[in-house]
């Protein structure tokens, strides 16, 4: 170790000398070079090859000591952390440590809402603490880097992964994952509570065919550009994002693990990006599978030769690009190039300075205010979607309550997909924090009824239905079970699952007055338990504070303000169904459903002429942005500071916004743009900005937006980034479909 120090010291005293002055950069890839020169061709490769480390055993130590493991993943006890680093920083030949990786995806130990929950906040505030938070935690363990977060535009709530993603829009997606970005790296990466974040899945997992996981994409470059790449583009030119990783879909037939395109033209040489690029969990040897190589072998030589620089867990590289690079296959500067980024990342977290975790006994996981900051976002993520007669919140006059169903007390599925750490031990459930927070006053009376979501035993309805009669409202807590989604659970059909839907049937019939709560890692389609509740409220999974901040929403303590970050189906046969799709030539007019109008022997006719589903019409359950409050709002006086620009002005737009109700809420004004028309089709609309605006009862004021008109940008006919002169709306308004609109001109 000594020694390392004087010759890194010495080495400095000399550039510095030739040089007169070295910035911290040449000082750092001076670093990077020095280390590159002392490495055999094997250590370098050895950088490449991620182990997972479940189990360590005697064969991992061994690979580590010859300097063949340069990360680690799915290891998170820090004592045994501390023993791998040794063997690589004590027995190793050159000392490199190794980097601890994990999927820390929302929350380590205090489990914030899903992904898709945290952007129904519309709060980037909130989703980047939570990200500091988990940081906080995971690094506490050892572990500097994490699989998050996940970028991919999802707009199949089929797909099970569509809860770890930000929803279907790409605005809203590019300002989470920025801000879930900053959160993970915190100030700088050398700060031993910052972990480095990874922009995934690159690219087009989520718009994998029929929802179905690990299948095939077929994106061509200018929607990729267009919808799928900002998010990532951001996440790495706005928060320094330090590692992307590749997707299992092929796309357009080629994988991006061994897509050239996407790993050195796009990445490297267009966003100039100087981090690190990992495949997914053995995305290259399933290029074999996939067809695209015939064994191993090819895949390791297309996956290097492509970009690709750390390969997870099959072994491809280190098994064979040492003869690939022998064979000519593979060049020793492409191998070169991988380890010099793979060598800044280590740098830039501090681990040649400090590899070890500090073993304090005092630590913050579960901190008061880790779990406060938890509350707050649970609370903002929660979607208000129906409220009959404001029977929300529930009032005074309420002394009896009827808790029911199985998600009510449910401190496992509460915490949703990508758990690893959390513990169920440390949820606060709904039931729980009904009881602590307003136990005085009411009682309440528990009645689970269903074991978990799937159960279709209906023998302990007669007792959900008595505790519903003997109580002035039902709190009915339904969805799905954390396991139901997530990876490799996909979904044909989105309805309640089990006899959910039937229990809610027979409470119905009670005549008491029902508030349905709904946990789910997706869009459930669930028009008919709307019908049959007064009350709706979409919770998501909240994570592990989950129970006390539906609690407070309930019963008033505080209110709901999130917004749908996806759109809900009416049914699955809808899907894909999102708002910001293309225009088309004959859009549907009305929400006609004329199945049953048809008389029979019709002779042939194109009836509506109209795009539409003749049994489903074509709208939407609840369209993205929708989400009501406890109180009113009305929007007017869409003003804009002028009507005709040039590309380079700002357009100011301004809207009054009115607190019409009788409580304190706080809305999400949201700002969409038109294309009238371009030389590639345009979106209908796409949502450009938004406001958290908080306003008391009969409280006025004018909201404001700066529209830079560059945000009206896109990839054109000719594969330009370019704003097209002509005519434009500018809408705002609560959801993407009650707007004001006014037009303008761009010169
Ligand atoms: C597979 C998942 O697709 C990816 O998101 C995750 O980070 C890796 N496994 C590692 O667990």
């Amino acid at each position: 170790m000594m020694k390392r120090l004087s010759l890194r010291i010495c080495s400095l005293f000399v550039f510095c000398g030739m040089f007169g002055y070295l910035s911290a950069q040449d000082n750092l890839e001076n670093r990077i070079e020095k280390m590159l020169s002392k490495m055999t061709l094997r250590q370098k490769i050895g950088q490449m090859n991620q182990v997972n480390a479940r189990k360590p055993d005697g064969k991992l130590y061994q690979q580590i000591r010859n300097g063949e493991v340069g990360s680690i993943l799915n290891a998170e006890d820090p004592v045994l952390l501390n023993q791998l680093q040794k063997a690589a920083v004590d027995s190793s030949q050159l000392g490199i440590p190794l980097l601890f990786a994990r999927d820390v995806i929302h929350g380590f130990k205090t489990i914030f809402p899903i992904p898709l929950g945290q952007a129904a906040s519309f709060n980037p505030e909130i989703v980047e603490e939570g990200a500091r938070v988990a940081a906080v935690e995971a690094s506490e363990n050892g572990i500097r880097w994490t699989f998050a977060p996940m970028m991919d535009i999802s707009r199949d709530p089929r797909w099970g992964r569509i809860a770890e993603s930000f929803g279907e829009d790409t605005y809203l997606s590019e300002v989470m994952a920025v801000a879930m970005v900053k959160g993970f790296q915190g100030k700088d990466l050398s700060d031993p509570s910052s972990i480095a974040a990874c922009a995934k899945h690159f690219i087009g997992y989520g718009a994998v065919e029929g929802g179905r996981d690990y299948n095939i994409s077929n994106i061509p470059e200018r929607q990729l550009r267009n919808v799928y790449l900002p998010p990532f583009e951001r996440s790495i030119q706005e928060a320094g994002c330090a590692t992307i990783m590749t997707s299992f879909n092929s796309n357009n037939g080629i994988p991006p693990s061994a897509s050239k395109f996407l790993l050195t033209d796009l990445l490297r040489k267009e966003w100039k990006f100087d981090g690190v690029v990992v495949s997914d969990w053995a995305s290259v040897s399933i290029m074999v599978t996939q067809g695209f190589c015939e064994d191993k072998k090819e895949a390791a030589k297309k996956a290097a030769n492509a970009g690709l620089e750390i390969e997870m867990v099959s072994g491809c590289f280190i098994d064979h690009l040492e003869q690939l690079v022998k064979e000519g296959a593979v060049s020793e500067e492409t191998i070169n190039n991988a380890v010099r980024n793979i060598l800044r990342l280590k740098y830039k977290l501090g681990l040649f300075d400090n590899p070890y975790t500090d073993l304090r006994p005092e630590r913050k996981i579960y901190a008061a205010e880790h779990l406060k900051a938890a509350k707050k976002a649970a609370e903002e993520s929660f979607v208000l979607l129906k409220n009959e007669q404001d029977i929300l919140p529930l009032g005074n006059d309420i002394k009896t309550v009827a808790v029911i169903g199985p998600l009510a007390d449910a401190p496992h599925d509460q915490m949703g997909t990508w758990c690893f750490d959390g513990e169920k031990e440390y949820t606060q459930t709904p039931l729980e924090a009904l009881k602590k927070q307003f136990g005085k006053n009411v009682n309440f009376i528990y009645e689970q009824t269903l074991a978990f979501s799937r159960d279709k035993d209906k023998t302990k309805f007669p007792k959900a239905i008595e505790a519903a009669l003997k109580s002035d409202v039902i709190l009915l807590f339904v969805g799905e079970e954390s396991i139901l989604s997530g990876e490799a659970h996909s979904l044909a059909g989105l309805d309640l699952v089990g006899a959910q839907s039937e229990l809610l049937s027979e409470l119905s019939k009670t005549g008491k007055p029902i508030v349905t709560v709904i946990m789910a890692g997706r869009p459930l389609t669930i028009a008919k338990e709307l019908d049959l509740s007064d009350a709706v409220l979409y919770a998501w999974h909240p994570g592990t504070m989950g129970g006390p901040a539906l609690a407070g929403i309930l019963f008033g303590k505080s209110y709901p303000s999130g917004k749908l970050p996806v759109t809900i189906p009416r049914y699955v046969g809808q899907i894909p169904l999102y708002y910001s799709h293309e225009k088309i030539g004959r859009p549907a007019k009305k929400n006609e459903v004329l199945l049953d109008d048809i008389p029979s022997e019709a002779k042939q006719s194109s009836l509506g002429n109209t795009s539409y589903y003749l049994d489903a019409g074509f709208d939407a359950l609840f369209d993205f942005g929708y989400g009501l409050s406890y109180t009113t709002f009305e929007y007017s006086d869409l003003t804009l500071s002028k009507d005709i620009l040039s590309k380079d002005e700002v357009l100011q737009v301004s809207v009054a916004l009115k607190n019409t109700g009788k409580r304190e809420g706080c809305e999400v004004v949201q700002l969409y743009t038109s294309d009238i028309a371009a030389s590639i089709a345009p979106l209908v609309k796409e949502l450009k900005d938004f406001k958290r605006v908080t306003l008391k009862p009969g409280e006025q004021q004018v909201v404001t937006f700066d529209l830079p008109i560059q945000k009206l940008a896109f990839w054109n006919y000719e594969m330009k980034k370019v704003v097209e002169p002509g005519k434009f709306d500018v809408m705002v308004g609560g959801n993407s479909v009650d707007l004001l609109t006014r037009r303008f001109t761009v010169k």
